[in-house]
């Protein structure tokens, strides 16, 4: 295994598991601030109490205030989780878009920028991204949240169609879920830890807590809420070329993410007003409906073919497709690829044998004739008639002999 690879799996798989405690956390945090059951027998602090039953006893759990002065001896924070979860989603971001020559970050056919360039504008964009977030919601936001967040969004959609423009497809959503995650980390470190530390300090000094903190908290926390579940998919969304490499990939990141947030809407607000039973059900409506909408977005989008391939008038022999992944493919995806940033077969993926061409037809197809997003970067320089060729073998059966009526018999 290559150092490269070694620290991609390290950082990848704490980062999952980071992950899924942070978000896993606030998702439990959320729910039961959403299900707490006031009641009038409650201490004037309390803010509401709830049971639940869970590996093998009942916890019984209130949330509330405390007297002043009162505080206990140990407390627990929930900070760390998020904390990992951003230290290692950078480790990772950095062993895989900013080294390996930054191959995954540069795409020359979407903008043909130097390495070194394309790094320092993507880890500016992470420092600028807070500063522009932050201050618009301390100068503007707190007064007038409504201008604040539509700013945002703007200012939010506007990037991801930078980013589509300056990186490669998979790089621009990396770099937007790199950013969402360092505003929610910033949020949790520079706003939410902050305003609890307040909360402890008053509590202590039996004084009222700032009330500035504690709003600024509320809403960055709301914020992070949104947030999540577009966060997640594009978590994932490397796995679909189909939104990754597509000339629209931008609108269809856009989509995804209204979709993703409003999934989330709709479960924020499941218990509010009205019956729980009848609650209940009616939010998993349009929660559905956002999902759909997110999916519909990204069918309908990916569908708008792109151009590039020009399709072959007669029948295509095995022996000129390998000759077109000798020359377009092999020189990443063989046992001994002689590319100069991928020292092994990228995705394990080899076209050494027939067999093995044979068996990868269908990914072929779809990588290199559909999506086109393979050779990667076009770095080999296939040709729009030879992706048509490579086409035209797949829908004819994609069979190892020659085609036609001179073809033995098998
Ligand atoms: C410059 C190196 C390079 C060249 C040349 C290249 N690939 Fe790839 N290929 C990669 C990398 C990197 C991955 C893994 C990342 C990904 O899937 O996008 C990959 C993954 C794949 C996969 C596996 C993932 C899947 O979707 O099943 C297929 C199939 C594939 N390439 C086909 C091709 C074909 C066909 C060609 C030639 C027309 C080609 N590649 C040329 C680098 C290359």
């Amino acid at each position: 295994m290559h150092l490269n690879e070694l620290f991609d799996v390290i950082f990848r798989w704490a980062h999952l598991i980071a992950g899924i405690m942070w978000v896993g956390n606030s998702m439990l945090f959320n729910w039961l601030d959403r299900n707490l059951e006031k009641s009038a027998e409650l201490s004037r602090l309390s803010q509401g109490k709830i049971f639940m039953v869970h590996s093998g006893a009942f916890y019984d759990v209130e949330k509330k205030l405390l007297e002043p002065g009162e505080m206990p001896a140990m407390m627990h924070w929930f900070k760390w989780q998020n904390f990992s979860t951003w230290a290692t989603g950078i480790c990772l971001f950095v062993v895989v878009y900013y080294l390996n020559g930054a191959g995954f970050l540069v795409d020359p056919s979407v903008h043909d920028i130097d390495k070194t360039v394309a790094v320092t504008l993507s880890i500016s964009a992470l420092f600028v991204g807070w500063l522009i977030y932050d201050g618009l919601w301390r100068i503007v936001g707190e007064n007038n949240p409504r201008v604040a967040t539509v700013v945002s969004i703007v200012l939010l959609f506007a990037s991801i169609f930078a980013f589509s423009q300056l990186f490669s497809g998979r790089a621009a959503y990396m770099q937007t879920g790199v950013l969402i995650g360092t505003l929610m980390t910033g949020n949790v470190w520079m706003c939410i830890v902050p305003s609890q530390h307040e909360l402890i300090n008053a509590t202590k000094a039996k004084r009222e807590q700032d009330p500035r903190l504690s709003i600024r908290a509320k809403q960055r926390s709301i914020h992070n809420n949104y947030l999540t579940f577009p966060l997640l998919f594009i978590m994932v969304s490397n796995h679909f070329g189909s939104a990754t490499s597509h000339p629209l990939n931008w609108l269809i990141l856009i989509l995804v993410m209204i979709g993703g947030a409003g999934i989330r809407h709709f479960m924020n607000i499941r218990y509010r007003g009205g019956g729980r039973e009848l609650a209940k059900a009616a939010w998993l409506l349009p929660a559905f409906g956002m999902g759909a909408f997110a999916i519909a977005g990204l069918m309908v989008v990916s569908r708008i073919v792109p151009k590039g391939v020009v399709d072959s008038t007669g029948p295509v022999a095995f022996s000129r497709v390998q000759e077109i992944v000798a020359t377009r493919c092999i020189t990443c995806h063989s046992a001994q690829p002689s590319d100069d940033v991928f020292r092994s077969p990228p995705a394990g993926v080899l076209f050494d044998t027939p067999a093995q061409i044979k068996v990868m037809a269908a990914r072929i197809h779809l990588r290199a004739v559909e999506q086109q997003n393979m050779p990667f970067n076009n770095k080999t320089q296939i040709t729009p008639e030879e992706r048509g060729e490579l086409g035209r073998w797949y829908r004819d059966g994609a069979k190892l002999d020659a085609p036609g009526p001179a073809s033995a018999p098998r």
